[in-house]
């Protein structure tokens, strides 16, 4: 079996049983004959405070102890107690300790580099206890984990995606892989990054253009957009999928709320409609939202306290509220009278791609989620079914304060010949999505789906403000570091 967690230690009752922790100090305090050392493990973000009595110890836990700093790896045995210390239950009182890896508090000479030649040294251990900016904590995004904010965002993903997962097995949907190298372009939009084993510098020198069927692939290919042209074919075979996966996006927007890499959750379901769809965003939203409050307390506690202050409650209060339904006319309406009494950066008008300025508006006009829908076809994708106006498509986006956009879905175009004729609109080529168009060939049925950027979820509900900071390594204009 596994050794304990401090987790599960802390969970245990105290009763001078034999404990081991192991994990990394996050301080070290000493008072008269006593010495404090806080161990985290990243499996809560509650730590465990080991006690040293200097007046018992001996001189080689007493020499350790001298050595051990922020930032070490430490493995420690003792005895597990009832602490006396307000704001814990439990200490260990500590009796032995290991120093397993040091990490100096002032730029050092390596142990293991002593005598090498030009002995390089280690710079100063970058995390030492005190409050860092979330600007700095991304310069070291391989050690931020090991912070209480980024540790909890890390223990919150976790739970999130499988939360996720959960949802969707439980309500009959099948978990489709889909492709992440495609030849398709999902949303119509052109902004893919492209996947070439073409010798480009070659080609340059040579002035000659590029030959794709001499590519890999034998055509041109790209990471994908979205998921979701597959997942209709497999919805439309196994009635409701989703897919859970990374995708990608070349958009130049240097915004707080957009990554070049990021992960979507995708479901998608036959024999349904737009208002099926809704019903799904909402009852999946709410159950995520549940799993967060009741999953990962301590961590939503955390975020309350020190990120946004009433996270908990908004995210209780969306659980018990029914969200607003309101179709793109009637918000744009509503947007041009607000734009009159306060005015906008970007002015409002029908046709117009909603800002994310006007989106907040509305979730704060609304006092909680929004869910717009029918916007006009020149700004939503070719595959949304057209409405009987001949100007609208059963799209919905599923708008959240202080976050605006954080679903876009729709009903599906099941009709092969509207379907083509909006695609040739588009002067897109009928033959590059033929199997696309089989579906409407062969038992066509209505659908619809959705996509969820995790990420903004993750935003979301934890409060933080910069997209960047709730994925390990994000990947976005001009930056790909580690
Ligand atoms: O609205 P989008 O572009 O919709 C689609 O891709 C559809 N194919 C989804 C579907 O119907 N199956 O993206 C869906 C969601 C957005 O609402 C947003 O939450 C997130 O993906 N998203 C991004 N998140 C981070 N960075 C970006 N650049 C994002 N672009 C979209
Ligand atoms: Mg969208």
């Amino acid at each position: 079996m596994l050794p304990l967690l401090v987790r599960e230690i802390l969970a245990q009752k105290p009763g001078n049983q034999e404990v081991t922790i192991r994990g990394w100090v996050r301080t070290k305090r000493e008072m008269k004959s006593l010495v404090f050392v806080e161990v985290n493990d990243g499996s809560s973000l509650a730590g465990i405070q080991c006690t040293f009595d200097l007046a018992a110890a001996g001189a080689g836990v007493k020499a350790v102890l001298a050595a051990v700093g922020t930032g070490a790896s430490v493995e420690i045995r003792g005895r597990l107690a009832e602490s006396p210390a307000p704001g814990q239950a439990l200490e260990v009182l500590a009796e032995e300790l290991r120093l397993v890896g040091e990490a100096p508090a002032e730029d050092a000479v390596s142990g293991a580099d002593a005598g090498a030649a030009g002995r390089p040294k280690i710079p100063a251990y970058p995390l030492q206890k005190k409050r860092h900016s979330l600007e700095f904590l991304r310069e070291i995004a391989h050690l931020r984990a090991r912070t209480n904010t980024f540790g909890a965002v890390a223990r919150l993903r976790s739970r999130m995606a499988f939360a996720i997962h959960q949802y969707f097995q439980q309500n009959g949907f099948q978990y489709v892989h889909t492709p992440i190298i495609t030849a398709s372009d999902a949303e119509g939009a052109g902004a893919m990054f492209q996947v070439t084993t073409l010798d480009l510098e070659g080609l340059a020198k040579s002035g000659k253009a590029p030959d794709y069927s001499k590519d890999f692939f034998g055509k041109r290919a790209c990471l994908t957009v979205s998921g979701q042209l597959e997942a209709e074919t497999y919805a439309a075979a196994l009635s409701r999928v989703y897919t859970f996966g990374p995708t990608f996006r070349a958009e130049n927007s240097n915004t707080t709320r957009h990554l070049a890499e990021f992960w979507m959750v995708e479901p998608e379901m036959a024999f349904a409609e737009l208002e099926d769809n809704m019903a799904l965003a909402e009852d999946f939203l709410k159950f995520i939202f549940r799993s967060a409050l009741e999953d990962c307390a301590a961590d939503l506690a955390f975020f309350d306290a020190h990120i946004e202050r009433g996270i908990i409650d908004t995210l209780r209060q969306v659980v018990d509220s029914k969200f607003t339904h309101i179709s793109y006319t009637d918000a744009v309406r509503e947007l041009e009278k607000a734009a009159r009494e306060k005015g906008f950066e970007f002015r409002p008008f029908w046709g117009c791609d909603l800002q994310s300025e006007h989106e907040k508006y509305l979730t704060e006009a609304a006092g909680g989620p929004v869910i717009v829908i029918d916007y006009p076809k020149e700004i939503k994708a070719f595959y949304m079914k057209l409405n009987g106006d001949g100007k609208t498509v059963r799209a919905m986006d599923v708008l959240v304060p202080r976050l605006g956009e954080i679903i876009g879905g729709s009903q599906r175009e099941e009709n092969l010949e509207s379907l083509t004729g909006r695609m040739a609109e588009l002067g897109m080529k009928p033959e590059d999505y033929s199997w696309y168009l089989d579906l409407r060939r062969y038992g066509t049925v209505p659908h619809s789906g959705f996509g969820l950027g995790f990420e903004r979820l993750i935003q979301y509900i934890t409060g933080m403000a910069n997209i960047r900071d709730v994925i390990p390594y994000p990947r976005a204009v001009g930056q790909a570091e580690f």
